[in-house]
């Protein structure tokens, strides 16, 4: 048995067939938990999520679900997953593997692909966000297009998990940092609220294991993902690598939305050229920098590539480094010019070229 999946494209000239996909992995990314549900109107979804999980053994009936647009379906049977999981194995609630959040705890169940995401009762001074803005900018990307490059979260409330299956010390980050939201009844752990979301391998430490050429890939996807979310609106704010994720696909994905906000509300701009030594040599800056202005030019300080990965990611994407690169998006975007991002492009170009 083959997966056959025919992507149709309406055109002036009539309907065309845009790509044609054989193999489970394409198929996959189509119905994937990156992408925006699909909303289709079905007559009996049950059997739809049974036909299409017989194509894609792998991914979990929740996830078909609530790509089918039933998110609430899609939360009951996370949530029996995640209970299936806890009644067949010793597995416990641990850490999530990378660097801790400022503003997320972040905690899994061993052995299980997905992680539980907590709001901290504060963030540092550098987070200069509240706890409801940081629900929007969730809310936000629960509502936009996710372009193939945003995990979908879930949001669940009042969760009952039992207690004894908590690794101590993050049962007393959570009780401890989290308090607003986690508190501890008898035998179980009650969540007021938590975003649930796919487990990835964070980009920072996939890097790390990566054989060179791997590393290379990665680079050059981290870059399309930026691209990717730039075309549809989005910037994803806080561009460092342990913010975005790696599947099993080898796509990379961003996951942090607490500094994300539209391309069209940022004002990118050209670093000031320094007018004396002096003010070159300040450590903050020497001029006025507003709370949505963003300097391109700036990004790869921060991202410490180094040798090769550098190399690679100047030549494909040098362009995200520069301002007048997203200040000529922003005027697509406010002109309406939609910039399809499709999930199957390399088939489109196949097809194109022999075409
Ligand atoms: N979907 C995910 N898959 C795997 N790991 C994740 C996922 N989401 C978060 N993490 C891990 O948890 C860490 C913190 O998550 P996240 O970046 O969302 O929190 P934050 O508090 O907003 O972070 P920051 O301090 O960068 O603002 C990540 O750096 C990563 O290591
Ligand atoms: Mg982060």
């Amino acid at each position: 048995m083959l997966p056959f999946a025919v992507a149709f494209r309406n055109t002036p000239r009539g309907v065309l067939v845009d790509a044609v996909m054989l193999q489970e992995s394409d198929v996959s990314i189509l119905f994937s938990f990156t992408r925006s549900y699909f909303h289709v109107d079905l007559e009996r979804v049950g059997e739809a999520v049974l036909f299409l999980h017989s194509i894609m053994p792998v991914k979990p009936v929740s996830e078909l679900f609530t790509v089918l647009g039933r998110a609430k379906q899609g939360k009951t049977e996370r949530f029996r997953e995640i209970f299936r999981h806890l009644g067949a194995t010793k597995d416990h609630f641990v850490r999530a593997p990378g660097e801790r959040g400022l503003v997320m705890a972040c905690f899994m169940l061993e052995n299980f692909d997905v992680v539980f995401k907590v709001i901290r009762d504060q963030f540092p001074a550098v987070k200069n966000v509240r706890r409801e803005e940081v629900m929007a900018k969730y809310d936000l990307v629960f509502r936009h297009d996710r372009a193939g490059r945003l995990v979908d979260a879930q949001e669940f409330r009042d969760i009952r998990l039992p207690r004894k299956r908590f690794a101590p010390d993050m049962l007393a980050e959570l009780t401890g940092e989290c308090a607003l939201n986690v508190r501890v009844d008898g035998d179980d752990v009650i969540v007021n609220h938590a975003y649930v979301e796919r487990r990835m391998t964070p980009l920072n430490l996939y890097l790390r294991t990566a054989t060179p050429e791997q590393a290379e890939l990665a680079i050059m996807e981290y870059g399309q993902a930026i691209r990717d979310l730039a075309y549809t609106n989005i910037f994803a704010g806080d561009l460092l690598l342990k913010n975005f994720g790696v599947t099993r696909h080898n796509r990379v994905i961003f996951y942090d939305y607490d500094e994300l906000c539209r391309v069209t509300d940022c004002r990118f701009r050209d670093l000031p050229a320094a007018t004396s030594d002096e003010d070159e040599m300040r450590a903050e800056s020497w001029f006025y920098v507003a709370d949505n202005d963003v300097f391109p030019e700036t990004f790869l300080q921060f991202l410490g590539f180094e040798g090769r990965l550098r190399e690679v990611f100047l030549e494909k994407h040098g362009e995200i480094l520069e301002a007048g690169w997203w200040r000529s998006l922003q005027e697509r975007l406010h002109s309406g010019d939609v910039v399809e991002v499709l999930p199957y492009h390399p088939h489109r170009v196949r097809v194109a070229s022999s075409a």
